[in-house]
């Protein structure tokens, strides 16, 4: 019976310190949320801002993209996108990939055109010998980008 009341007394010690615990610093938050609201707004609008900020950084950060992927358009370089997203596979014929440089592999597909392929080389496809991922497993490529590596492929295939 004793130790049940040494357990009650506890108990009741530990709830009420925990009580004033929590309690003890209510006028100082209410402050605070009360300065932040009676505030002119700058604090929220310093949060706001840097979100801008960041928003106006990922904007131009985007443009500058465009803007490389617009001049690289001009001028693409049709080996060096194969050299760095296509060789892999098509480099030594791994996973079925048509070979660069093996007619044989690729008399059928040029025979059925250009535009089939650049669409089979952008979207990617599932063939029989394989499974071609869209742009070589590589998003970032341009439509223009991966047609020249088709075309550097196919040129070098023939
Ligand atoms: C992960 C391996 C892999 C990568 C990387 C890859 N390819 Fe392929 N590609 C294949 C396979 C496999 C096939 C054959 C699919 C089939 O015919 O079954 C293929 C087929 C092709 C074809 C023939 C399309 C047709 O119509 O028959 C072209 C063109 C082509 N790839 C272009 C590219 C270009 C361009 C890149 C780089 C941007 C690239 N591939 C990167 C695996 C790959």
């Amino acid at each position: 019976m004793k130790s049940y009341l040494i357990i009650f007394h506890l108990a009741l010690v530990l709830f009420g310190f925990i009580f004033v615990e929590h309690h003890l610093d209510t006028p100082g938050r209410a402050q605070a949320d009360r300065e932040s609201l009676m505030s002119d707004g700058s604090g929220i609008a310093a949060r706001i801002a840097a979100v801008g900020q960041i928003k106006t950084a990922e904007a131009q950060s985007a443009a500058t993209t465009t803007q490389v992927a617009s001049t690289t358009e001009a001028a693409v370089d049709g080996q060096k996108v194969y050299q760095s997203a296509c060789i892999a596979c098509h480099g030594a014929g791994v996973a079925g990939a048509p070979m660069v440089g093996n007619a044989a592999a690729w008399v059928d597909r040029i025979a059925a055109g250009n535009e089939t392929m650049y669409a089979n080389a952008i979207n990617g496809f599932v063939g029989s010998a394989g499974v071609m991922p869209g742009k070589g497993g590589n998003p970032t490529l341009s439509d223009a980008e991966v047609k020249a590596a088709v075309d550097h492929m196919v040129s070098q295939s023939q």
